[in-house]
């Protein structure tokens, strides 16, 4: 199969974890006889510092033209400084409502040879983490009005929090939908004790519910959620909530299973084009010394292989090397121990083994 990838590296750590992902897909397409061709797009701070904009309107169009987009992270301190419509994040933003990417899929499983590297005891890991969030990825608190004003001789600034019915239905249809093919238990989670937006998401929610009878839907406010992610994780099956409360829990759920740096991202719309990124950040402190993890990255080009190309085979291919990598004690800093048989390793050379690991069939 021939398939354009836009391929963003981005900022921080984004080129050397990129640059690992598409070795990767270069084996995958020798092995099963596909044709990746890669176009390169620019966004986040090398935006800026290159064409004064973190997402220039030719480089979303390059995204909208490819078969789906890869991205490994963007921002950093050195732009902490440029006004907020024109952060690096800002461009991550306008790609995602661009390409209309309303539901990001982020799953928390804990990979069995992980399990030490989790901070929670092994009571409550020995129980099992396996659970996806679906987080609504366009629209509430991130896409609302945000201004700073002066009232009363002093600044005030204002985030606005908006979801529409429609906007709801969309990612709660996802939520069940993700529900039936697992386990069929979905927990919506909400702040519907303080907040208009989540009354509504409620209602929704359970309006939603007697078109799948078969899927168990439970509600929970958003900081007890909080709580029973550490208390007993095993309780998830498929959790579904708006933007912010799944960008906060989501980095938790993470921590529980060892490091963020293993976990990928899908973002899907109306389309196959898909937006795939790891859910870390650039990691500014670790860039260009080839230590960060570039897992999270692999894993998000096995998402599209799996969910925008439907190579189930090729995704399986490099979900097993990864596997059998971690099986052979390899660890890059962030999941590393002192426990026996573990080797550390860098960037690169995770890269290397992961692709030296990818077998057909
Ligand atoms: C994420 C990130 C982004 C978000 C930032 C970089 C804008 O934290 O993908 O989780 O908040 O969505
Ligand atoms: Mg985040």
């Amino acid at each position: 199969m021939q398939k354009n990838i836009a391929v963003i590296r981005g900022d921080g750590i984004g080129p050397e974890i990129v640059e690992q992902a598409l070795k990767v897909l270069d084996k995958i397409a020798e092995l099963f006889c596909h044709n990746f061709e890669y176009t390169d797009v620019d966004m986040g701070g090398c935006a800026i510092d290159k064409w004064g904009d973190p997402l220039p309107e030719e480089m979303l169009a390059k995204c909208l033209a490819s078969d789906s987009v890869l991205l490994g992270a963007v921002g950093g301190p050195k732009w902490n400084d440029v006004p907020g419509n024109m952060r690096p994040e800002k461009g991550l933003l306008r790609l995602r409502a661009g390409m209309g990417v309303y539901s990001n899929n982020r799953p928390a499983k804990i990979w069995r040879q992980l399990s030490s590297a989790s901070p929670l005891k092994a009571s409550i890991v020995n129980k099992g983490i396996d659970f996806i969030i679906v987080r609504e990825l366009i629209g509430g608190i991130y896409f609302g009005t945000h201004k700073t004003e002066f009232a009363d001789g002093q600044k005030v600034a204002v985030d606005e929090l908006k979801y529409s019915e429609a906007e709801i239905e969309r990612i709660g249809r996802i939520g069940f939908e993700t529900a039936m093919k697992r386990g069929k238990k979905l927990c919506s989670v909400e702040k519907s004790n303080v907040l208009d937006s989540s009354r509504l998401w409620k209602s929704v929610m359970h309006r939603l519910a007697d078109e799948y009878p078969e899927v168990e839907l439970s509600d929970m406010l958003v900081d007890n959620c909080a709580m029973q992610i550490v208390k007993d994780p095993s309780q998830f099956d498929v959790v579904v909530t708006e933007n912010m409360f799944g960008d906060i829990l989501s980095d938790e759920a993470s921590m529980i299973t060892g490091s963020i740096g293993m976990i990928p991202s899908s973002s899907l719309g109306a389309t196959k084009c898909g937006l795939y990124e790891p859910i870390h950040g650039s990691a500014p402190d670790i860039a260009g010394k080839d230590i960060a993890n570039p897992i999270g990255t692999i894993l998000s080009a096995a998402m599209m292989l799996r969910f925008s190309f439907d190579m189930e085979n090729e995704a399986d291919a490099i979900e097993d090397a990864v596997s059998r990598v971690l099986d052979a004690g390899y660890r890059t800093g962030d999941i590393f121990s002192s426990e026996e048989g573990l080797t550390l390793v860098g960037c690169s050379e995770m890269g290397r083994l992961i692709i030296e690991n990818i077998q057909k069939g």
